[in-house]
Order: structure tokens, then sequence, then C-alpha cells
């Protein structure tokens, strides 16, 4: 007899898709998914993430290599849009047979979503409102992730709750679609699942994973914090548009503001073009979250982390999380059934 039955048959349509026992994703977080939470994810039966971030090819070949040789089951690399050698991470992804591949930041550039398939890979895409999931999948894009405000990292300004009503009654029977954000216990993954999603993607619940390299201050800063204290980042400028971030509060989150506030005045002053002032807005997190991440900068790093942080409070083996993940879903699932 299989384990967690319910959870199974209604998670079967994408684990099929992801080629996982669990259609749990672990979404792909800049630094923190590299190979070693990447293959403990995959192996313990769910779904890793390489995250490409700013990654360069040479450094994404290598990344892939290591991965593989810890896991032989299926993972995704997580390709951020505006990436400006974005064709050349493709070409690696095709080189390594990458069977799935995120197109996360923006809408997928002409040409990116064709070049995948090209190879035989599906293409994951994100999507913030409906009009445009229909034109992606319409477009090639294989299966959805809907991912709210709630989520750690760069964010829409949109609740996982509202985009799942939205979403899920709408897609969820035709397409494969993900929910993604806030979701910290199995009883959230449960109430999607029934709602039409047929998977889930989690973020901050796996960060601080004992497979995972964050640094250890950088955990301790997780286990501490409770949902209030992950906030959005604010945007100063109207030039300069931010897309918000959310992260734990800290020295670094004042820091975000500062630098917006001397971006503008450089493009007041005419010393700098747009494009260059928007980059290094972005380029601020990059650098960030490597601070709190790797080196353990919990006060002037980007401590990324989504409102589902406080069901974060020790480190856990990825295995365990997953399998209280899936019983807890099993609990509720049959919960409401026996009712
Ligand atoms: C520390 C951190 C870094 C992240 N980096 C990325 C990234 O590089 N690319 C991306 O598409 N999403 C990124 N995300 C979002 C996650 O992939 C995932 O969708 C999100 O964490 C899900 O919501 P949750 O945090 O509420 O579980 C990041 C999230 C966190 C917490």
């Amino acid at each position: 007899m299989s384990e967690y039955p319910e959870t199974r048959r209604l998670m079967a349509r994408g684990a099929e898709f992801l080629g996982s026992d669990w259609a749990i994703m672990c979404g792909a977080m800049s630094w923190v998914s590299e190979r070693n939470l990447v293959a403990a994810i995959s192996n313990a039966g769910a779904f890793g993430v390489i995250a490409c971030g700013a990654m360069t090819p040479e450094l994404l070949d290598v990344e892939i290599a290591g991965t593989r040789a810890l896991t032989g089951k299926p993972f995704a690399v997580n390709l951020i849009t505006m990436h400006p050698q974005l064709f050349d991470l493709i070409e690696v992804c095709a080189r390594h047979e990458v069977g799935h591949v995120v197109l996360a930041g923006g809408i997928p550039p002409k040409g990116s979503v064709e070049a995948i398939k090209a190879f035989g890979a599906k293409v994951i895409v994100f999507a913030p409102t409906l009009a445009l999931a229909r034109k992606l999948l319409r477009s090639g894009g294989d299966a959805l992730v809907i991912e709210g405000m709630e989520a750690g990292g760069h964010i829409g300004p949109v609740s996982t709750s509202v985009l799942a009503q939205e979403f899920l009654p709408a897609l969820g029977r035709e397409h494969v679609v993900f929910v993604a954000g806030g979701i910290g216990r199995g009883e959230a993954i449960a109430g999607y699942l029934e709602m039409g999603a047929c998977g889930v993607q989690l973020g901050t619940r796996f960060a601080c994973a004992t497979e995972s390299i964050a640094h250890p201050d950088f955990k301790k800063a997780f286990f501490r914090a409770s949902a209030r204290d992950a906030v959005t980042s604010v945007q100063v400028d109207p030039r300069l548009p931010v897309i918000p971030v959310r992260a734990l509060r800290n020295k670094g989150t004042e820091a975000f503001s500062a630098k917006q506030r001397e971006v503008a005045g450089l493009l007041d002053g005419e010393g700098i073009e747009m494009a260059e002032a928007q980059l290094q807005i972005e380029h601020y997190w990059a650098g960030a979250l490597r601070r709190a991440v790797i080196d353990g900068d919990v006060e002037n790093g980007s401590l990324m982390a989504g409102q589902s942080v406080g069901m974060v409070k020790e480190e856990e083996p990825v295995a365990q999380i997953v399998a209280s993940l899936l019983a807890e879903s099993e609990a509720a699932l049959t919960g409401r059934r026996a009712a």
C-alpha cells in the first residue's frame, strides 16, 4: 500500500509532469539552491531546482554536473529571463539534457521557450495575471507557477489565496499549475490541491534544511523570526521601479532605501543611464543575498524570507520536512473526508 494515498492521488498529475514521487518543488533560491540542497530535495522524492541567478554559463555547467553527481533523480534549472547570457545558459541546459527549465523574473524573451523545447525539456513559467498565463501556456509553457506575495524573494502584489481562487478554477483542470507563497505546512498543501493545483512550490520552509549550505547565522535568523518580520522592500523613486522583495527586516533593508536614493540622485544629475540605474538596483540584491547566505552577514546582507518563516523553527533534514508536509496534508485530506 502506498503512503499518503489521498495526497498522492491529488498530486499524481504534478508528480508525473516532474518525474518525481511528490509534486513538491523546492523553488530556486539564489545561493541556497545549489547542488547540495537540490540533490537532497530530489533524493527525498520531491523536486529540486538549481537557482542559476547571476551565474555565468561556465558556473552553471559545473553546478549541473555537481548536482548530477549527487542525484540520479530529476531536477530543474531556474533561469532569470533578464540574464544577459540567457541563450548561452539554455545551451548549457541542453548539453546536460536538463529535463525542466523554469523561466523566472519576467516575460520570457522571444525564442527562449522554443530554444528550451528544442532539446526536449519542459518549460515552467510564472504569470502574474490570468491573461498572461493563458498567453504563456498557448505559446509553449508546459506548466505554471502562481506565486503570492507571502513568498520570500521577489514578489508580486497579490496574495496566494487570491491568486489560487483566480487561477485554479480557470486553469487547474486542463493545465499543470503549482501554487507557491506562504506554504509552511501540509494542511495548506491539501487545501490548494483540493482547489485544483497539481502541486506546490516552497522556498522558505526548505532554506534552513540540514543539507542547505546557508550560513549558520542565516539559519538562526530564520529560526528566531516570526511572520511579521518578513517585510517587503519599498520603492523610493517613481523612476526606479523596484520589484518588491520580501526579506527579514535588518540594517540591509534600510540600506536598500539609501541605495535607491543614491541611484535616484545620480539619475537627477544625469550621471547614469536609466537601464544602468535599474541594473544597479537589481544587482544590489544579488550581492546582498550572497553576503547573508554565504558570509553570514545577517545585519547588512539580504535575508530573503517568506511569511512562512515563523513556521521554520529548527534545522531538519530535507527528508523529514517532506515527510512532515505529506503527513500533514494527508491528515487534513482524510480528516475532511471522514467528517
Ligand atoms: C532566500 C530566497 C531566495 C530566492 N531566490 C529566488 C531566485 O533566485 N529565483 C526565483 O525564481 N525565486 C527565488 N525565490 C523564490 C522561491 O523560489 C519560491 O518561489 C518562494 O520561496 C516560495 O514562497 P515561500 O518562500 O513562501 O515558500 C527565493 C526565495 C527565497 C526565500
